[in-house]
């Protein structure tokens, strides 16, 4: 079977520990070389993977015949040159979400890897996640009626001091939170019930002793069609990874959760479906009893993956593209917006200020701190 060449730029976190099953179990791709601007995680990740190649520079990286396509795993105020320079170098791109701080870079992104006809996908991995695409099979086959209304809630608890290196609840990533995490229960919402045009929100800065950003958010959006949905995010909270999604339709009340976080956990959610006040079916999807198998099967960022080398191999368009991607950067920024300006904002976002005035307020009109408290949290 023919593989894409994948070349990953950023050798941080994520590719280090998110995606080490995807990197493992990958059968239509292969990983031929790795890129950080840190040397040290560049070897790493080389050593790790076994790799044959590791580079420093980009441009280098690009001239490698080997790489077909690359794997952007950089924080998301650096997505915007590697995949911009990629694109320009006739290599094919995926990248993490947030996609980008803002929607002038997001669009950027987009032009250039229009320009060089090659495939962009941004990695929303819910969307691989076979309980999320269960419900959206539901949703589409007109099981639940008309849904008019859906509750999102996402609590993980990061209630440690980040280390000085992070980029994350920093000015310079252009968001918090709602960005970094948010971003995939938005991006759920508009895939489950369509093009969102008007939101409001309320974010604050609970610990703004340790975060020039938000840590909590609560956003109200409107959907095209009518439906209302709503995402409550926190992260000072004695939870971690606590998921749920809650769907209102004409024929039915559909419940999912996951006791455990979505993205760490290759079991299925929970799965309940309300009909005529009584009627509670249980539609949990079963898993194998072999967590080896599980992760081969059914492991988000596998799939996600896999998908992307598939529609290279096949030339087929990705199911989620930059327009998706910049979708998001449009709702976190009308989110922030709202917030800002105390007001309802509809969409499409016409120009968004700078930011930063915004959050140094916030900051500084925040009544809480966090001290020298912290608990342990799996970040
Ligand atoms: N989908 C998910 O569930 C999920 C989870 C975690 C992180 N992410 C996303 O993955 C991305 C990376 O997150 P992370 O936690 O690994 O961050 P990280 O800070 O741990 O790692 C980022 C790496 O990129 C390197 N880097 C920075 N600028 C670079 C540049 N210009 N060129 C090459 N390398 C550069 C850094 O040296 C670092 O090694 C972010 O976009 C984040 O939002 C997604």
């Amino acid at each position: 079977m023919k593989k894409v060449g994948l070349g990953i730029i950023g050798c941080g976190w994520a590719a280090r520990d998110l995606y080490e099953p995807a990197f493992r179990f990958l059968k239509n791709g292969r990983i031929v070389a790795v890129m950080d601007i840190d040397e040290s995680k560049a070897r790493f990740l080389k050593e790790l993977y076994n790799v044959p190649r590791c580079y420093t520079n980009l441009d280098e990286m690009l001239r490698d015949k080997e790489v077909d396509a690359v794997v952007v795993l950089t924080p998301p105020h650096h997505h915007l040159e590697p995949v911009v320079k990629s694109a320009e170098a006739g290599k094919h791109v995926y990248c993490e979400k947030p996609m980008a701080p803002t929607i002038e870079e997001a669009d950027r992104m987009i032009e250039a890897c229009r320009k060089s006809d090659v495939k962009f996908m941004i990695a929303f991995m819910k969307r691989f996640n076979r309980s999320f695409r269960f419900v959206k099979d539901l949703i589409d086959k007109g099981q639940l009626g008309s849904v008019f209304e859906l509750r999102a809630r996402w609590d993980n608890a990061r209630v440690k001091r980040m280390p000085e290196s992070q980029y994350r609840l920093k000015l310079i990533s252009g968001g918090g939170f709602l960005q970094e995490d948010g971003s995939h229960a938005l991006d759920i919402c508009r895939w489950w019930l369509g093009e969102v045009e008007e939101i409001n929100a309320y974010i604050a800065i609970v610990a703004p002793d340790r975060h020039e950003t938000e840590d909590v958010a609560c956003v109200t959006m409107k959907h095209k069609g009518g439906a209302i949905s709503t995402l409550h995010i926190t992260m000072i909270t004695h939870r971690t990874g606590e998921e749920s999604y809650e769907l209102f339709g004409t024929k039915g009340t559909l419940v999912m959760r996951w006791l455990y976080h979505s993205s760490r956990s290759p079991e299925p959610a929970l799965i309940h479906l309300y009909r005529n006040s009584r009627e509670v079916q249980d539609l949990t999807l079963s898993s194998s009893w072999n967590p080896l198998q599980e992760l081969r099967s059914n492991w988000q960022y596998l799939r996600e993956l896999e998908h992307f080398c598939y529609c290279i191999l096949h030339d087929v368009e990705p199911y989620c593209t930059g327009e998706d991607g910049r979708a998001v950067v449009e709702m976190v920024n009308a989110a922030y917006l709202s917030a800002w300006k105390n007001e309802r904002i509809r969409l499409p976002l016409k120009k968004v200020p700078d930011l930063r005035e915004f959050f140094t307020e916030l900051r500084s009109r925040s009544p809480w701190s966090l001290g020298e408290i912290e608990w342990s949290s799996w970040y």
